[in-house]
């Protein structure tokens, strides 16, 4: 069973659709969908916006199919999980979160890093562990963290090991899908909320065209050939068309009538066709307040029982009641 996580940090983007969302989605067995707001809390939005974004990313996820078949719920519902947590941060060293990028980069910038943020990759692990997930689908940048998650979950087996004589929790796997990798944004870094380059998914056709047309790109001339490996819109756009559509923009990209502008376009009319429909959804659901509660009711009441049979086993395990 597989199990993903994604922040309440603001809109979700064509980097989460593409690195984590879709993949889970068309992941068999079903599995679960966190929208890990205690997460968030690093990030200290005002309280009514951390609150609308949990609502917009459960509309974004059911709309999108998140509740059918697999199960959603929101990680606050589920304080399970902080337990897990202590458990895990009792049974290791600093040093693996240390290495960690982002206490990495707060380090060399000289700055004190929260120690929420510090703590994040243990959260994280407890999510995980908590369900006896097998499979994380999540982006190339999450690799440490599911490093981490492996870890905790060795250390916890190898105590339960000597004291209940049996493993408590799964190891987990990341599953990265190779053919997404870094999905780029507007600037051709790496899409990122916090990087201000973001496609949001359920974006107004106008809006669309707008941010589309912001995309950055080379300045070969429409007549000289364009390469498209390196193009942020052939880059996106290869993500949502058919094998025969890719090969035909790659002939275009060499076409001396065919320019980014026309590339831009393709790539407009390609995302409203992915999207059209579940934005519309969205959209209604984002009005439709219960559906998307029972959504979320939905999941933790089956999800609930897992997560503590799970505490209960790492309980006996280390000694507690
Ligand atoms: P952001 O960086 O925008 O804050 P999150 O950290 O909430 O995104 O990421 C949620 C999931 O989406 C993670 O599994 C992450 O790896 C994946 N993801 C985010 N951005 C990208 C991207 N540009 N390319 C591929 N996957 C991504
Ligand atoms: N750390 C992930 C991110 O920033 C979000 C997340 C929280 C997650 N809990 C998870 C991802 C569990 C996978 C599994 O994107």
């Amino acid at each position: 069973m597989f199990l993903t996580g994604i922040q309440p940090t603001g809109e979700i983007h064509l980097g989460n659709y593409f690195g984590a969302i879709r993949p889970a989605l068309r992941m068999h067995p079903p599995g679960i969908f966190c929208l890990a707001d205690y997460h968030a809390l690093t990030a200290h939005a005002e309280p009514d916006l951390l609150r609308e974004r949990v609502k917009k990313l459960a509309a974004a996820l059911v709309a999108l199919g998140a509740s059918k078949g697999h199960l959603l719920y929101r990680q606050s519902d589920l304080p399970e999980v902080q337990e897990l947590s202590w458990i895990i941060a009792c049974h290791l060293n600093d040093g693996i979160l240390r290495r960690n990028h982002a206490v990495k980069a707060s380090k060399e910038k000289e700055e004190p890093i929260g120690i929420g943020m510090f703590m994040y990759p243990i959260l994280m692990s407890a999510d995980i562990l908590l369900f006896q997930a097998s499979h994380v689908p999540v982006g190339k940048d999450q690799l440490q963290h599911l490093e981490i998650a492996q870890t905790a979950a060795k250390v916890l087996n190898v105590r339960s090991l000597q004291t209940l004589e049996q493993e408590v929790v799964k190891v987990p796997e990341a599953f990265i899908s190779e053919n997404v990798g870094t999905i780029p944004g507007l600037d051709g870094q790496k899409m990122s909320k916090s990087k201000n380059n973001t496609i949001p998914v359920f974006i107004e056709p106008s809006e669309l065209k707008k941010l589309v047309s912001k995309i950055k790109t080379d300045s070969t001339p429409m007549d000289q050939p364009m390469n498209p490996e390196p193009c942020t819109i052939f880059q996106l756009y290869r993500q949502l068309a058919s094998l025969g559509e890719i090969e035909q923009m790659r002939d275009n990209y060499q076409s001396p009538v065919y320019g980014y502008g026309h590339a831009k376009r393709d790539l407009c009319l390609a995302l409203e066709r992915e999207f059209a429909s579940t934005r519309e959804r969205y959209y209604q659901l984002l009005e439709d307040e219960e559906q998307v509660e029972d959504a979320l009711k939905t999941g933790v009441k089956f999800l609930r029982p897992i997560a503590r049979q799970t505490l209960k086993e790492v309980r006996k395990a280390v000694g507690l009641r």
